[in-house]
């Protein structure tokens, strides 16, 4: 699948702009300020339906401006597929083939895309939580149902915390249990996808992550806290066991809300051991990772966008990297054109100050 063309109208720093995009490697470059992260995030909007930046839908305005549209026409296993959306001050609209959807989930699916910026190190460094996002992220795009459930999962668990908070607490624990079941009827399920998500994809990384680096070996592993595969019933003998403990807290601290990504480098924990290279790298491979297992769920390769993704590895990682990129579409902003992808057959579009010159 690939995006040909894609258009901004009063979206962030663009007034009005078109990307005629080619099937392989793209190259936005620029100084910074200029757009270009801009231009990535509407990619994935297209694709998603959602920012890769935590940000608010509106703010993607244009200053002073009342909405703004992004538009794409895509070449997918559904033949041409033209995807817009139409942002307004209190709602978005997306639109495929003309036809508004109903909900935003429905557009999951239709165009694939795999985002990395360098904020994707978080994946590595920080909290369990952005680990969390990754996973939700790239499976709501291959299985609407998981994206169904997590809605629905955070809903009940809010209404869980919410009762713990109760301060009649008779009621409470009259209550608790039947909250628990349906909990944990969602909460299985999300977690056995993860669990299958991250068997898949370990191949994948291992064999990226062993081409970028020359060798280093990778390990990842869903780690699920009191939780040790025994489904529905498992887990709620873990709420009941916890209970004490959740109503002095006000919050339930079981369940896949807790869960994260083990990873492993050469044997050590990558997240608290490992160098920023390493992590870099790491991160890397998981998204490269990410787009093969995308590849096996709908038949065809999504849409990668490596956003400032380059600038901080060293050559020889660069170059091995640079290498892996065929196949599929390939999206990279950088701030400057190092030599080894001046050689690649890439096209060049130069962002200054939300304009684009591109020699077509
Ligand atoms: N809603 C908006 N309206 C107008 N400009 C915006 C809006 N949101 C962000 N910007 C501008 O976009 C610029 C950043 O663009 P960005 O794509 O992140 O830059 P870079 O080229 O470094 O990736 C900033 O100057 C910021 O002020
Ligand atoms: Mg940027």
């Amino acid at each position: 699948m690939h995006i040909k063309k894609l258009t901004l109208s009063n979206f962030r720093n663009y007034e009005n702009a078109v990307f005629n995009f080619q099937d392989g490697i793209n190259i936005l470059v620029g100084d910074n300020a200029q757009g270009k992260t801009n231009s990535a995030e509407a990619v994935f909007y297209l694709c998603t339906g959602y920012s890769p930046r935590a940000s608010k839908d509106k703010q993607v305005i244009r200053y002073g401006e009342k909405q703004a549209k992004i538009a794409g026409i895509c070449s997918s296993r559904f033949g041409e597929l033209e995807v817009s959306i139409e942002f307004k001050q209190t709602k978005k609209d997306v639109f495929v083939n003309g036809v508004k959807l109903n909900k935003i989930g429905e557009l999951m699916g239709n165009i694939n895309s795999v985002f990395f910026n360098p904020g994707e190190l978080k994946l590595i460094q920080q909290s369990p939580e952005d680990r969390r996002r990754f996973m939700d992220i790239s499976l709501s795009q291959m299985d609407k149902k998981y994206f169904y459930t997590l809605q629905k999962y955070r809903k009940i668990l809010e209404q869980r915390n919410d009762l713990l908070k109760s301060p009649d607490l008779d009621t409470v624990r009259e209550t608790l249990p039947l909250w628990d079941r349906e909990l944990a009827n969602s909460a299985v399920e999300i977690i056995e996808k993860r669990k299958n998500f991250i068997s898949n994809l370990e191949p994948y990384v291992l064999d990226y992550h062993q081409k970028i680096t020359d060798g280093d070996d990778i390990e990842l592993s869903l780690e699920t806290p009191h939780y040790t595969g025994g489904g529905v019933e498992e887990l709620i003998t873990a709420y009941a066991e916890r209970v004490e403990k959740d109503l002095i807290l006000g919050y339930t601290t079981v369940g896949p809300h807790r869960d994260d990504i083990k990873i492993k480098v050469n044997g050590e924990d990558v997240r608290v051991y490992g160098s920023q290279g390493q992590q870099r790298t790491a991160a890397l491979a998981l998204k490269l990772g990410e787009v093969c297992v995308m590849k096996n769920a709908f038949s065809e390769y999504p849409v990668l966008i490596l956003d400032d993704a380059l600038s901080e590895l060293d050559l020889g990682r660069r170059k091995r990297l640079i290498g892996l990129l065929s196949g599929f579409q390939t999206i990279i902003t950088l701030t400057e054109i190092p030599e080894e992808l001046a050689s690649a057959d890439a096209k060049i579009f130069k962002i200054e100050k939300g304009k684009i010159w591109c020699a077509d």
